[in-house]
């Protein structure tokens, strides 16, 4: 259950609530992330099982060089728990807290955790304060919620207070300027492309998506650029890092052509009836996704830039 003082979900923003939003980054993410929570899951292909396990204890090895074990854990911007939770079947920690800014994602990690069977407790906080004691946690994660965070170095101040003496964060998936950049204008190239050769082909009409559909994710993706506020330099991320008073600081990036396929992927099959694309188009999305990620690894890291790839993870310890 959640805290009894923490706000109750709000899934139907009014059109005034919306208005609001557009001059308040944080009011957007509780009224975005709020009317996302309940199709969360499924949108983003989330789940908790071994893909998901073995995706982000990988992710946590590769920014942190270690996968624990820890005790006590908190998630920063947990939406459904898709971190911390596969993190804790995967054994990285044994206890865990989940937080979000909107009251709708902190209930479905809650419910998702209860299913799981797994030791954890949630609030609603902003993690700009975070609502707990001094020296509280072995370790803090988070993943894809600094970019949302209107004061990055507020956050990372408060992670290191919350943070025993000795303890980890690692934050991952967190995009990269350059990564985004190219992201951003291969996903609006694919909506562009698809949306209008359905609509121009007619034995492509039936892939085309209802029009109320369409205009949902047109709005959605407007206050997207709301909530979406960061892109990072893995080297300036570091000195965020090193400001905020964390020791043994790192930040590795990954995905190139992983992402490069994946963005215009996700972007086709956003556009196109779900039906139309049955387990072996997922399957074959996957398997590629994968595959990519192993020559950008295994290969192109070794001899790109850091900053040319797609995403930035960040790992660093408190002061003993
Ligand atoms: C892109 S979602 C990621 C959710 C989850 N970590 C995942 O990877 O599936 C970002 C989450 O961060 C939350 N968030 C945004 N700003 C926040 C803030 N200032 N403090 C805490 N959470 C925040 C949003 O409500 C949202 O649930």
């Amino acid at each position: 259950m959640t805290a009894k003082a923490d706000p109750a979900p709000n899934p139907h923003a009014s059109a005034e609530q919306v208005e609001a939003a557009w001059q308040d980054p944080k009011l957007a993410n509780v009224l975005y992330h709020d009317w996302e929570a309940s199709t969360y899951d499924e949108k983003w292909s989330i789940s908790y099982d071994e893909r998901c396990i073995t995706y982000a204890v990988d992710r946590f090895r590769l920014a942190a060089g270690d996968v624990g074990p820890y005790e006590h854990a908190l998630e920063l911007g947990s939406g459904t728990g898709f971190f911390l939770l596969n993190l804790m079947q995967g054994g990285v920690a044994s206890k865990g807290s989940v937080t979000d800014l909107s009251p709708g994602m902190v209930q479905a990690a809650l419910r998702n955790a209860e299913h799981l069977g797994l030791d954890v407790d949630g609030r609603v906080a902003d993690a700009e304060r975070i609502p707990y004691e001094d020296n509280t946690f072995d370790l803090v994660v988070g993943h894809a919620v600094l970019h949302h965070i209107p004061d990055v170095s507020a956050a990372m101040r408060e992670v290191l207070r919350v943070l025993k003496p000795g303890g980890r964060f690692v934050f991952a998936g967190e995009p990269t300027t350059i990564g985004d950049f190219y992201a951003r204008k291969l996903g609006q190239a694919t909506w562009w492309l698809t949306t209008n050769v359905t609509k121009a082909v007619p034995v492509l009409n039936s892939w085309r998506r209802p029009q109320e559909e369409l205009d949902e994710s047109s709005r959605a993706a407007a206050l997207e650029a709301v909530v979406d506020i960061h892109t990072f330099d893995p080297d300036e991320l570091e000195r965020t890092a090193v400001r905020a008073g964390a020791v043994r600081v790192r930040a590795v990036t990954e995905e190139l052509s992983a992402a490069l396929f994946g963005w215009p992927v996700r972007t086709f099959e956003a556009a196109v009836p779900r039906e139309k694309l049955g387990f072996g188009w997922a399957m074959f999305a996957y398997r590629t996704w994968q595959r990519l990620s192993w020559l950008d690894e295994q290969v192109l890291s070794k001899v790109v830039p850091r900053n040319l790839f797609y995403n930035v993870l960040i790992a660093g310890t408190k002061p003993v």
